[in-house]
C-alpha cells in the first residue's frame, strides 16, 4: 500500500467557536486528502493537503455525464475524549457498489479507511465537541478525463473532505414532515438508485422544491414503476412501526442501502422485535393507518441520525404518526445508536473505530 504523504496548511483557517451554529455542510477544515487514477497505472500518490479548489478542465467528464459517487460518514467526539467512526469498512465497501455500477475503478478500502483516519488525526480540532454535533465526511470520486465522448473515464480523483457540522433537519429531534412524491419517480430498479451517485439527488430537486413550497421538509419517494410501493426519502431510509411488526422497504436496487438502516435492523433484532424487510405500499401504510395501527414512523441516514416522521402528506391525506410526536422505540433508537457512536454506551458489535485522543 502506497504511505499516504502529509502538507500541512501554513495557514490555518479560524475554527467555529465553541457553541457557534454549525448549519449542515457549509465549514471545511483545513485539510483534505486527495488519490489520482489512471488506467494501466491504478490508484497513485495518496496524499493529505491543504483544503482548496480544484483545477479542472471544463471538458472534465464529471461536469457533462455525471459519472460521480460519493460516501458520507462522520467523526464523532467521545465521550472518554476519543475521536471515534461509526463502521467507516461499510462506508467504502458500499463506495465499491457505487463505483461498479458507475464503471468506477474499485478502490482499495482499506486505504480509504486509513486515509480518513488520518485525515480526521490531522484535523482533529475541527471534530466540534457541543450535544448532536460531529465532523461529516465525505469521500468522493469523479472522473476528470477532458474528454467530451461518452464512455467510462480513463482518469480519476478521489477526495475526501470534512465539514463541522449540527443537525441535517433544523428542527432537530422534533419529527418532520414529510411529503409523498405523486409525479416525479427518484429512481428505478436496475438504475442507478441502490449507488450514491450525484444524477440521484439531481433527479430530486425538482420535487423536494415543490414539497418545500408546501412547508414540507422532504420528499417520501414511491416505487418507480407502479408509484405504488414505498421506497425511500432523499437522504434517509424509512421505517414503520405497526402493531407486532416493525417494517422496512427491501433493498431491491432501488433504494440505497443504508448503514444506519443496517445499524438500526440489527438492535431492533437484538431487542427481539419482530422486523421484517418487504414491499410496503402507502395504500397499505394509510389503510393501517386510518386502523390506528401504525404506531411509529422514523428515518435513518448518518447526517438524518434517527430522524422522527411526524407526518406524511400522500395526495389530500395527512397521515400523523403517534400525535405528530416522536415515539418510544424512536427514541430508544436514536439513544442507543448515538451511545454507541459518541462512546456513551456500550459498543457489543464492535461498530465504533477509535481515530485518536482529542487532546
Ligand atoms: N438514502 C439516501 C438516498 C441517502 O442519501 C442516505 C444517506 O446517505 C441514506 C438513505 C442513508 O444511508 P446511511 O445510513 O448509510 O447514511
Ligand atoms: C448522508 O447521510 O451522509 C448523506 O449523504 C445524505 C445527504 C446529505 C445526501
Amino acid at each position: 500500500m502506497e504511505s499516504i504523504t502529509v502538507n500541512l496548511t501554513k495557514t490555518p483557517k479560524t475554527r467555529p467557536a465553541p457553541g457557534e451554529k454549525l448549519g449542515f455542510g457549509r465549514i471545511f477544515s483545513d485539510h483534505m486528502f486527495l488519490m489520482n487514477y489512471k488506467t494501466g497505472k491504478g490508484w497513485y500518490d495518496p496524499r493529505i493537503v491543504p483544503y482548496g479548489d480544484l483545477a479542472l478542465s471544463p471538458a472534465a467528464m464529471c461536469f457533462h455525464y455525471g459519472q460521480t459517487v460519493f460516501e458520507g460518514m462522520k467523526a464523532y467526539y467521545g465521550v472518554d475524549g476519543n475521536i471515534l467512526l461509526f463502521r467507516p469498512d461499510e462506508n467504502f465497501k458500499r463506495l465499491n457498489v457505487s463505483n461498479h455500477r458507475l464503471a468506477i475503478p474499485q478502490i482499495d478500502e482499506e486505504l480509504c479507511v486509513e486515509a480518513v483516519k488520518k485525515l480526521v488525526e490531522v484535523d482533529k480540532d475541527w471534530v466540534p465537541r457541543e450535544e448532536g454535533t460531529s465532523l461529516y465526511i465525505r469521500p468522493f470520486i469523479i472522473a476528470v478525463d477532458p474528454v467530451l465522448g461518452v464512455h467510462p473515464g480513463d482518469e480519476y480523483l478521489f477526495l475526501v473532505i470534512m465539514s463541522p457540522s449540527g443537525a441535517y433537519y433544523e428542527s432537530g429531534l422534533e419529527p418532520v414532515p414529510i411529503y409523498v412524491e405523486p409525479k416525479y419517480v427518484r429512481a428505478v430498479r436496475g438504475g442507478t438508485g441502490m449507488a450514491k451517485t450525484g444524477g440521484n439527488y439531481a433527479a430530486s430537486l425538482l420535487a423536494q422544491d415543490e414539497a418545500h413550497k408546501q412547508n414540507y421538509s422532504q420528499v417520501l419517494w414511491l416505487d418507480g414503476v407502479e408509484q405504488k410501493y414505498i421506497e425511500e426519502v432523499g437522504a434517509m431510509n424509512v421505517f414503520f412501526v405497526l402493531e407486532g411488526e416493525v417494517v422496512t422497504p427491501e433493498l431491491h436496487g432501488s433504494i440505497l442501502s443504508g448503514i444506519t438502516r443496517k445499524s438500526a435492523l440489527e438492535l431492533l433484532r437484538d431487542w427481539g422485535l419482530n422486523v421484517s424487510e418487504r414491499r410496503i405500499s402507502i395504500q397499505e401504510l394509510d389503510e393501517a393507518n386510518d386502523k390506528g395501527k401504525v404506531l411509529e414512523a422514523f428515518g435513518t441516514g448518518t447526517a438524518a441520525v434517527i430522524s422522527p416522521i411526524g407526518e406524511l402528506k400522500w395526495g389530500d391525506k395527512k397521515m400523523i404518526f403517534n400525535g405528530g410526536k416522536i415515539g418510544p422505540l424512536t427514541q430508544k433508537l436514536y439513544d442507543t445508536l448515538t451511545g454507541i457512536q459518541y462512546g456513551r454506551l456500550p459498543d457489543p458489535h464492535g461498530w465504533s473505530v477509535k481515530v485518536c485522543k482529542a487532546d
